[in-house]
């Protein structure tokens, strides 16, 4: 099995690579391939909404989301991994999200139908409320898109690099356990 980390935040000894780091680690001790990919070192141009994408999932933009694309078709497990920016995931997830419009045919069946999918966020607010409207954004994503969302780990209270709580990263570790 397959599995690629799209990791949303720009910093990488974040609270969201402590997550990361910990799912991840699980992951390959069960024996699943993880490839990592730092969004913020990759150019991912803004979806232009032409959908000149959806005859053949070809995007007419010639940036990294043409390898991004090509390592998601190769996984089985698509990790979406970002802090809460604005009640919502960080800019460079939210890039590479809206070029996966190139994931629908002309009929809008989806190309990457039956691939299952993680999310991993932190915030520094302690409600964690905050991560409601982010979540369900990826729940209707999945949906659409015909991904099977197995789950997801949600870390509140995370201010300064560092001050992430350790429940959350065995949380993480657990939900590598759910991955079949
Ligand atoms: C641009 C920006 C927007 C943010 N928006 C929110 C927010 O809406 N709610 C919140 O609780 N935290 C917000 N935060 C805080 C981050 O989610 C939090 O510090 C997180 O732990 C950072 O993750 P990282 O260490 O992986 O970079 C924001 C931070 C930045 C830089």
């Amino acid at each position: 099995m397959n599995a690629i980390i799209l990791f949303g935040s720009p910093r990488k000894d974040g609270n969201t690579f402590r997550l990361v780091d910990a799912l991840s680690q699980s992951l390959k001790e069960k024996g699943i391939d993880v490839r990592m990919v730092y969004l913020n070192d990759l150019n991912i141009r803004p979806c232009q909404g032409c959908l000149a994408c959806l005859p053949e999932g070809i995007c007419r933009i010639n940036d990294d989301m043409k390898d991004i694309r090509k390592y998601i078709f190769e996984s089985d497990l698509i990790i979406y991994a970002s802090p809460v920016y604005w009640y919502g995931p960080s800019g460079q997830l939210k890039l590479a999200i809206d070029r996966s419009i190139a994931f629908f045919d002309k009929d809008y069946n989806s190309r990457v139908k039956g691939k299952k999918a993680i999310t991993v966020m932190c915030c520094a607010d302690e409600d964690a409320d905050t991560f409601t409207p982010s979540i369900e954004m990826f729940k209707r994503t999945f949906n659409l898109l015909g991904i099977t969302y197995i789950g997801g780990v949600e870390a509140p209270s995370c201010t300064d690099k560092g001050t992430i709580r350790d429940e959350f990263l065995e949380k993480a570790k657990k939900l590598a356990e759910m991955v079949p």
